[in-house]
């Protein structure tokens, strides 16, 4: 083996790097529901489509894409104000998505094909029609009046100084109890008292509930906001620190507090210990952790727990607001490593339902497919889970909707500033028929322009296409146990254009070259290396490469041993 030149964390191998559980080895594929593929005509997508889709997901072929679990964003009850993130029957399937029959298939059909099934679990939170909320709201006096968060105002004032983060204060004013309502988001979406042991009961309930039925695991929205400060201090004013935060405060009030008191509570890690015993007593699932946070990365991997006792995984976001630069990425790469504790999993995401996707937003649509390949071969080769995006094995762009035709309250608050997140939610296109094949009638959100040249059908027949580059790049990491396992080491290719690592088990090794830049780079290693190539990608390179340098052509990816 090579010498290596940088080591920011050696991972005792002797953990038994071999012996992982599905979702540390696996590949994670994200479906937005609702944009997946309509099976009944109503331009809204459904689990049936999500069935007829399985096999392109995963057939137990090379002609499938190979992921290994899906997480669907919520499908249970809603009034869809946040499009299931505002769930009124935790118990329940959404009429748009189907039935629970439906899910029930979903979970038969996914699991023969070895795909987990993974469910958002919207908990900080409930819709402002779930029943809890209206008997909570009816009166000061009802049994579930504690179940939300409520307190008199200040001066016909909200009772403090906490902002929504959809905007605006997060307090609403009830008129029938004469109290406010705390909702970190919409105000049809309010907070949960985690402080009440019964809250606490009804949603382990729940959790039970899935997993009795047979579901691999949650993703939990916003976990870090559940509790909140127990006295509900203000917020402390956040100085701006540059021209940008100050116009960010003045438009996104949100931006203008540090949020010391209405998330990342202490009392978050006992509520997660209890979380995790019971998840874990039904066997190898999971608990995904989305912790929304300025100091992203401390923050996340607080989550794990001390003690191997908080989330299986914590999502780390920084690649949805990195530049597109090997630097950059090397720096979130080794934050991490180093952040984690030894016994701690990393996971990786480049896009998801709320950022801008990440072909229209690196390299910002220049050269955007040899910078896709680029990416995905970065976050199939890390250390840690990756996640996918649906869409984003074809090169789904970001969609410009009009202004008539916005669905997410976001967007439609702080257009034309924000577009809102339509834009990433676009019906998934599968082939050039009317309406990408997604459905048969004009969909909920338009179909991305494009879409008759890039498509699921037309990529599928193009060797180097961008879907078949991520199929060839799952089904090949998969085969590999450096890669599914093993640690990671930085490679130092002197040349900050170019990033490089080596993933390492016991016995095996990979090593992985990735030139960001649009031109051709040359590095330079600090010996001699000898490499076979596996996989190479935006080059045709093959074969053995002997040498202390090598010219890297533009956006080239080199997967070796
Ligand atoms: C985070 C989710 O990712 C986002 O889509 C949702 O709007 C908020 N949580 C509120 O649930």
């Amino acid at each position: 083996m090579t010498a290596m030149d940088e080591k920011p964390k050696r991972k005792e191998i002797a953990e038994g790097f071999a012996i992982k559980t599905w979702w540390q080895k696996g590949v994670i594929y994200q479906i937005y529901p609702l944009s997946f593929k309509d099976s009944n005509g109503d331009g809204l997508g459904d689990i049936s489509g999500i069935i007829e889709k399985l096999d392109y997901l995963n057939d137990g072929t090379e002609n499938s894409l190979g992921v290994d679990a899906i997480w669907l964003s919520p499908v249970n009850s809603s009034p869809m104000q946040d499009f299931g993130y505002d769930v009124s029957d935790y118990n329940n399937i959404d009429s748009v998505f189907g039935s629970m029959s439906n899910f029930r298939r979903l979970l038969d059909e996914s699991h023969r094909r070895n795909i987990k099934v993974i469910m958002d679990l919207v908990v900080n939170h409930t819709s402002d029609q779930h029943p809890w909320f209206l008997e909570s709201s009816s009166s000061k006096n009802n049994p579930k009046r504690e179940w939300y968060i409520w307190k008199n105002g200040v001066n016909n004032k909200p009772p403090n100084n906490w902002q929504s983060c959809f905007g605006g204060p997060a307090w609403e004013y009830d008129s029938t109890t004469k109290e406010y309502y705390l909702h970190s988001f919409l105000k049809e979406q309010p907070d949960l008292n985690w402080r009440n042991p019964q809250v606490k009961q009804a949603i382990f309930d729940v959790i039970r509930f899935w997993l009795e039925m047979g579901v691999d695991g949650f993703r939990l929205d916003v976990v870090n906001y559940y509790f909140k400060d127990a006295l509900l201090r203000n917020n402390p004013p956040k100085r701006p620190a540059n021209l940008r935060d100050l116009i960010a405060g003045v438009i996104y009030s949100y931006a203008k507090h540090h949020h010391t008191y209405d998330k990342d509570q202490p009392e978050m890690f006992d509520l997660l210990k209890d979380m995790r015993e019971l998840v874990d007593s039904y066997g190898e699932k999971l608990l995904l952790g989305e912790v929304g946070s300025d100091r992203n990365t401390e923050m996340a991997t607080r989550y794990y727990g001390k003690n191997n006792d908080g989330l299986h995984l914590s999502f780390n976001f920084d690649f949805l607001h990195s530049p597109w630069n090997a630097n950059s990425f090397k720096r979130i790469i080794m934050e991490w490593e180093k952040g984690l504790p030894s016994w701690a999993w990393p996971t990786y995401v480049l896009s998801n339902h709320d950022v801008v996707r990440h072909i229209s937003r690196y390299c910002r649509g220049v050269n955007s497919e040899a910078c896709a390949k680029v990416a995905i071969s970065m976050l199939l080769t890390l250390h840690g889970t990756p996640v996918i995006y649906y869409g984003e094995e074809i090169g789904m762009k970001e969609g410009n909707i009009p202004k008539r035709l916005l669905k997410d309250p976001t967007g439609k608050r702080f257009w034309p500033l924000f577009q809102g997140r339509d834009g990433c939610r676009t019906p998934m296109q599968w082939d050039n028929s009317a309406n990408a094949g997604f459905s048969n009638i004009s969909p909920w959100l338009p179909v991305n322009r494009g879409y008759k040249t890039n498509n699921v059908k037309f990529q599928h027949d193009e060797p180097d296409s961008l879907l078949n580059t991520y199929r060839k790049l799952i089904w090949f990491r998969k085969k590999s146990p450096a890669l599914t396992s093993g640690s990671l080491e930085f490679v130092n290719t002197n040349n900050g254009k170019v990033l490089g690592y080596k993933r390492i088990t016991d016995n095996d090794f990979m090593t992985i070259l990735l030139n960001f830049s649009e031109k051709e780079e040359a590095i330079q290693f600090s010996e001699e290396q000898k490499l076979s190539i596996c996989l190479s990608l935006n080059s045709r390179r093959s074969g053995l490469i002997k040498s202390r340098i090598l010219n890297m052509e533009p956006y080239e990816a080199i997967i070796a041993v």
